[in-house]
């Protein structure tokens, strides 16, 4: 079961005390739960034992990918969801691709300056709290269209573990207690319909909560497939509670919404194949075009913990940062340049532009130039007996979304719409900023840092890896592979450690707090890095193929996340 559950602070107590350039300190490198045959990966442990039982049961890797889905919208309702979106990429055994966006969309009336005000200035809120934040959800159409393509057991059945967690109730963790004990006042604030199972004056680690109209719901998604959320009495309520509180989504909204299989991302770093998602993603592109960028740079022979190397990750992923602000966003919109981007040429350039004696300011970099060509969040990885892999990263945005509960559907619904940028140049609730490809309009999709991704080595599976952490996403999965592709960490000794992320905007190199040598920081901030504090960054599950064939699952221990395999 869950064999992660140890302190980040007994790990710090090893890390990096005696850091130089020329001594690497010793690094700690766990190994994760080894299985022979298959493996789960996600953010709960009861939604990871919904998966396991269904590959035990003889499902394949989507069946457990739709029933994972499914119970974390019920046990981990801060990021699961049925009301938001998200996106999948998955590895048939025989080593074909497909990645779906289920993406939220932009419901029909929103519009370019929708969380403007009187004087012109965005109204983050407006974006993030309340009715008028939530996209279109895409979670559930996702659900039914890979299912319908690729799953084996009967839909009822895998809806049925959810539907019973929902309805029998389920014993509440410390860290789920904590969240719903930190959004009391949202709750109260932003809901039409007091969502009364979740209001209490103090959840305790251990209490049984209930979700009965999300049990309901779910049911007749069961019944009725998509159209139980898109249709009928589900697709009634949504609309009901968005008259209620003067939000966009119509029914018709509702109906249009489909998801789409996109064209993936795949591009070679050394010996590894790497896909992952395309736009309305910038995952899969930032990701390739950071490979490319440090692949001009020797990282195995300075090290992890090596100056330089921090150095050479920050300065690309500077760069990386501009040029999705300026390039990147829904592709049915805005042509986005995606030869440009990932061609091996542009990047060597730009990873040319690097100083090594110095860090340049976010002022001193711009997206590159080309001629354009013509033409709170929750992870989960998949390996299944018969060798099909998912990686698949959903999402309500923030922690428990706009924080709106559908009166009488019992679910959340996302605050999407703030991954759109309300005015050029303004940054949303994770910083970022963006221009005209990521503008507000109707129906398009907003602009992602999701990275499910899927790494082969020398042809064969070799690791599925995702993480929520908004903008941090790109940079989080980045460093994972990193860490076992050049630095030879087991895949938990690679999820367990230290992270550090730029997005070029804030100029802040944002680490773990207390988690950084601090030699290396020194060193760095002579180099003119200025730094920032988080208490952790992403909660990343993923799985590494071992050389025996064996899996080893790798479950972040800085949330709840478990791995179980067989
Ligand atoms: O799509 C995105 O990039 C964001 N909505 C993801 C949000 C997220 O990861 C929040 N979790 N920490």
């Amino acid at each position: 079961m869950n064999q992660y559950r140890y302190s980040i602070a007994l790990i710090l107590l090893f890390i990096f005390s005696s850091c130089s350039d020329e001594q690497q300190p010793h690094i700690p490198n766990r190994q994760g739960v080894v299985a022979e045959h298959a493996m789960v990966v996600s953010a709960h442990p009861l939604a990871t034992q919904v998966g396991f039982e269904i590959l035990k049961n003889g499902g394949n890797a989507i069946d457990a990918a739709v029933a994972v889905h499914f119970a974390l919208a019920v046990v981990f309702p801060a990021a699961g969801n049925i009301g938001g979106g998200g996106f999948m990429v998955y590895r048939t055994k025989d080593g074909k691709y497909y990645t779906l966006d289920y993406r939220e969309k932009a419901p029909n009336l929103a519009g370019r300056d929708m969380y403007l005000d009187e004087n012109g200035e965005v109204s983050n809120q407006k974006s993030t709290l309340g009715h008028l934040a939530s996209g279109v959800p895409g979670s559930v159409d996702g659900m039914a269209t890979v299912h319908e393509k690729f799953g084996q057991k009967p839909w009822k059945e895998i809806l049925h573990p959810a539907i019973d967690l929902a309805k029998n109730g389920f014993l509440l963790t410390e860290k789920e207690a904590s969240a719903l004990n930190n959004s009391q006042e949202p709750f109260i604030t932003y809901n039409t319909v007091l969502p009364e199972n979740i209001i209490r004056d103090s959840w305790q680690p251990g209490d049984t909560i209930f979700y009965k109209d999300l049990a309901s719901t779910l049911e007749r998604i069961a019944e009725k497939g998509r159209e139980g959320f898109y249709g009928g009495e589900t697709a009634r309520l949504i609309v009901e509670e968005m008259n209620r509180g003067q939000g966009l989504i119509s029914y018709d909204d509702l109906q249009n919404y489909h998801s789409v299989w996109r064209e993936p991302i795949s591009f070679n770093y050394k010996k590894y194949t790497m896909t992952s998602m395309g736009p309305p993603s910038s995952g899969g592109i930032a990701l390739a075009q950071l490979f490319m960028m440090i692949n001009n740079f020797p990282l195995h022979q300075w090290g992890i913990n090596n100056p330089n190397t921090i150095h050479a990750m920050a300065e690309s992923e500077k760069m990386v940062f501009a040029d999705r602000a300026s390039y990147l966003g829904d592709e049915d919109f805005v042509d986005v340049p995606v030869g440009n981007l990932m061609d091996i040429q542009y990047n060597d350039q730009r990873a040319a532009t690097i100083d090594f004696s110095k860090a340049r300011t976010a002022d001193e970099i711009f997206a590159g130039t080309f001629v354009p060509e013509h033409e709170e969040t929750t992870h989960f990885s998949i390996v299944d007996q018969y060798g099909n892999a998912v990686s698949s990263t959903t999402t309500l945005n923030g922690g428990f979304g706009n924080h709106v509960v559908v009166g009488g559907a019992g679910f959340f619904l996302n605050n999407e719409m703030d991954d759109f940028s309300a005015k050029p140049g303004s940054p949303n609730m994770f910083g970022l900023v963006g221009g005209e490809a990521n503008a507000i309009a109707p129906n398009k999709r907003m602009l992602s840092s999701m990275t499910p991704t899927i790494v082969e080595k020398d042809g064969q599976l070799f690791m599925v890896v995702g993480t929520p952490g908004g903008s941090t996403i790109i940079t989080s999965v980045f460093q994972t592979i990193l860490n076992v592709v050049e630095f030879d960490l087991h895949m938990q000794g690679s999820v367990d450690f230290p992270r550090f992320h730029h997005q070029w905007r804030p100029d802040k190199i944002i680490y773990e707090t207390d988690r950084f040598d601090p030699l290396l920081y020194e060193n760095l901030k002579k180099l003119g890095h200025q730094f920032v504090e988080r208490s952790s960054i992403g909660r990343t599950d993923a799985i590494l193929i071992l050389e025996d064939g064996h899996l080893e699952g790798a479950a972040d221990p800085r949330g709840d996340d478990s791995a179980i395999g067989f």
